[in-house]
């Protein structure tokens, strides 16, 4: 993604013992029936990034390592404190921050080794779940992330299940990578017009799209997507439509 790779000089680092895998929390776990089904090869990529944690990998997201974007993304959610969902919180580095400000935070993912990662780095409620089925009852938060994982998505139907889960006005925020940014083979680079058409069929009005140019300490606008790292689209839901009131349904049938 972007998982973009990261470019300084690749360590050397010895294969684990079978021994220290099976004590790495997650590790030596069998992958379960869903995550069969909801499958692919992405999957055993993230257990084993999961594993062993972004560091330690030839990887980078910059919700994991940029503090600069972290603390960017706080002050665009701003200080009230929101009922947030991240899909595909990973090790739930971004979530953790943001819980500091006082959101409860909601961390899903499909891979159970950065779920466990994510408890520890302060995310209020880790799910292990699938983005295509989300377990909450309508008009459950304020808030859906999409960290860099849209990628892995089908928009609409990820978007459909967002707009069932946000709260009528909820706010739906996406950060995925520029098209230069080296990824997982099976991650998607949408664009922009394709995310605002998905969003605007699902019931979302949009209100930015952004290019940034992210870095680990520090954040800005950029004017073109080859000048960016990130892409950032921020929508609304849109509020509820009114029911049509019976008054008006009888005076149509008789006109
Ligand atoms: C590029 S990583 C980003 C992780 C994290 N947000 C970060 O920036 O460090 C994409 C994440 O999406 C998760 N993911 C992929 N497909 C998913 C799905 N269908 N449902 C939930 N999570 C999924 C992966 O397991 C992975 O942790």
């Amino acid at each position: 993604m972007a998982i973009a790779r990261k470019t300084k000089k690749k360590k050397v680092t010895k294969r684990p013992s079978a021994k220290q895998v099976a004590k790495t929390p997650g590790a030596a776990r069998k992958t379960t029936a869903w995550e069969k089904t909801a499958g692919d090869s992405s999957i055993k990529f993230y257990r084993r990034i999961g594993s062993k944690g972004w560091r330690q990998s030839d990887y980078f997201t910059y919700s994991s390592s940029s503090p600069a974007f972290r603390l960017w993304l706080a002050r665009e959610l701003g200080t009230r404190p929101a009922r947030i969902l991240s899909i595909g919180c990973g090790n739930g580095e971004l979530e953790g921050s943001l819980a500091a400000y006082g959101h409860r935070l909601f961390g899903m993912d499909l891979s159970h080794p950065m779920l466990l990662r994510a408890a520890r780095n302060g995310v209020d409620f880790p799910i292990e779940g699938d983005a295509r089925y989300l377990p909450f009852a309508p008009a459950s938060f304020d808030v859906v992330i999409y960290p860099e994982s849209i990628g892995h998505l089908v928009l609409a139907e990820a978007f459909a299940e967002a707009r069932r889960v946000l709260r009528p006005r909820g706010r739906v925020i996406v950060t995925t990578y520029a098209s230069h940014m080296g990824a997982h083979p099976r991650f998607k680079r949408y664009r922009f017009d394709q995310m605002e058409e998905a969003l605007t069929n699902t019931g979302f009005d949009v209100d930015e799209q952004r290019f940034l140019a992210a870095k680990r300490n520090s954040i800005a606008d950029a004017d073109s997507d080859a000048k960016s790292t990130l892409l950032y689209v921020k929508a609304r839901a849109a509020a509820a439509k009114r029911p049509v009131a019976k008054s008006k349904l009888t005076k149509n049938k008789r006109a």
